[in-house]
């Protein structure tokens, strides 16, 4: 049996440092249970101490996800450290993530401390995380920029204080697969103690080797590595964590480990954190994109279906990514023939969303020949979950526009308390003349800072999808959905933005959808 290589998700802390993201609680918790269907080893669900939310969402998921390590992150200070142990300290097996900055460039402008400073803020903040608990992990960061004799250094002074995972991060992305290898085959040789240890690798995307990075380590003795759903985080982001399972798993040959990963979830869990990040997978994005199992050249085509093992070395299934499955789905199907192919998704419906969904699949089916496992996706994705927290709900629009008159959009939406609100207004476009009347219907103080348009299909009878997201409050939040016709796709996309803020803010009124 190979040696087990352990997964660490970093979606909830880092993948939302990604510039435009901010989860809510409820999307942090929806997050962390699809992580737990995944069977990750470890979810690093925040940074409690950078905000009471944050906090809090730390201590719902330590609460509530069992199975998985939950860990939060924390600076090299007694007040993170404290907040992190009061949000972890719920979990089945929590750990505390302390970090520090090691590199010349961070000590010196950033934490305007000198060497000696930091081994002894390390060894005063790793031992004070072990006073919590036994399962510590210490990052040096900017690692890949430090001075190795002073990493090493660095990293005895953490074991002697009880950390039991040494995580090595390329925090800037500027390693290069070769040499992030040696610096961590270097730290296996030289530092004292680490055999008592794992060793972890964090490794960012500016150059776009994250991945090729973290597997460098792998081969050189790392046995944990975090990563992110679809990669997302700072700047260009993290190791996509899809595209390290998948690695090991398709290359065992090669890597000698294994994750205990239910692949599976894959797919399902990268089209979550789209759907609730706002952030779009790219179509030819490994492992998770729109056409990773698609095959266009008819050579490869032909190929495929002789055998599809000649060019694929992924077999989708084996992602939960969807295929064309043998139910067509048309107009003409019924509940049977839906629920079947629903269920060969793994898609988990109650009775309630169940029916949303197959209303919303007779709609579609009514505008094309036959709706395929992408359509589904999308209806999935907006019957489902957070959509169903609905307080506002969208019940007719009309919009007139062309090259000679003014847009004008008549919109009519059902409050909360069931009593239909109606009003018109003209706009820059149609899409504006929309959510003017939304706004002055719902009164709700925000600003657009992102529209998006997609086709989910292909063909002039594709469903659109919409994406936006709002910023409020000082909070982020996106709005997601899709129909044949984009205005009403574009309307309903922002009254879900709304609707999440409402929730956000206030406790939720009846579900009216
Ligand atoms: O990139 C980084 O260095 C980090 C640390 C906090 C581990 O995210
Ligand atoms: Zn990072």
């Amino acid at each position: 049996m190979t040696e087990k290589l352990y997964i660490f998700d970093t979606t909830l802390r880092d993948g939302e440092q990604s510039a435009g993201i901010g989860f809510t609680i409820e999307d942090k918790v929806e997050i962390a249970r699809a992580l737990q269907r995944m069977n990750v080893d470890i979810i690093e669900a925040g940074f409690p101490v950078s905000s009471p939310g944050d906090l809090e969402a730390v201590s719902r998921i330590a609460r509530e996800i069992k199975g998985p390590i939950i860990a939060g992150l924390a600076r090299a200070a007694a007040g993170d450290i404290d907040a992190c142990w009061e949000a972890v300290r719920h979990a089945e097996t929590p750990r505390i993530h302390v970090f520090i900055s090691t590199s010349d460039v961070h000590m010196a402008n950033q934490l305007r401390k000198n060497k000696e400073d930091v081994i002894e803020m390390v060894r005063a903040a790793v031992s004070r995380a072990a006073s919590y608990t036994s399962d510590v992990e210490f990052s040096p960061m900017d690692a890949s920029r430090s001075d190795r004799d002073f990493i090493f250094q660095v990293l005895e002074a953490a074991i002697e204080e009880g950390a039991t995972t040494l995580n090595i991060p390329d925090t800037v992305g500027y390693a290069i697969p070769a040499e992030f290898g040696q610096l961590v085959a270097d730290i296996m040789n030289r530092v004292k103690g680490i055999e008592k240890t794992r060793i972890s690798v964090h490794c960012h995307n500016d150059l776009g080797m994250a991945t090729a990075n973290s597997l460098a380590g792998v081969l050189n003795g790392a046995r944990q590595v975090e990563g992110a759903i679809n990669g997302i985080g700072e700047r260009a982001g993290n190791t996509a964590i899809e595209e390290i399972i998948m690695a090991v798993r398709t290359r065992p040959d090669f890597l000698g480990v294994h994750t205990d990963v239910n692949t599976k979830e894959i797919y399902a869990t990268s089209r979550l954190v789209e759907r609730v990040s706002g952030m779009a997978v790219q179509s030819n994005k490994a492992i998770v994109g729109k056409n990773a199992f698609r095959h266009s050249s008819g050579i490869h085509q032909d190929g495929v279906l002789k055998m599809r093992e000649t060019y694929e070395i992924i077999n989708p299934a084996d992602v939960g990514a969807p295929t064309t499955g043998g139910i067509v789905l048309t107009k003409v199907s019924g509940r049977h023939g839906l629920r079947a192919r629903l269920d060969e998704l793994g898609a988990q419906l109650t009775d309630e969303e169940f029916e949303r969904v197959f209303e919303s699949f007779k709609e579609v089916a009514d505008h094309r020949d036959e709706v395929d496992d992408r359509d589904l996706e999308a209806i999935l994705a907006e019957q489902t979950s957070v959509q169903a927290a609905e307080q506002w709900v969208l019940d007719l629009v009309q919009v007139s526009a062309g090259d000679r008159t003014s847009p004008t959009a008549t919109v009519r939406i059902i409050g909360p308390d069931g009593v239909a609100h109606e009003d018109a207004a003209i706009g820059s476009g149609p899409v504006d003349a929309i959510y003017q009347v939304i706004n002055r219907v719902m009164g709700v103080q925000n600003e657009l800072t992102e529209f998006s348009v997609k086709s989910v299909t292909e063909g002039i009878d594709a469903q659109g999808e919409v994406t936006i997201r709002i910023e409020a409050e000082g909070g982020s939040y996106t709005g997601r959905a899709a129909d044949t016709d984009i205005l009403v796709a574009s309307a309903r996309a922002y009254l879900h933005a709304l609707n999440r803020y409402l929730n956000a803010v206030q406790p939720r009124v009846t579900t009216t959808a």
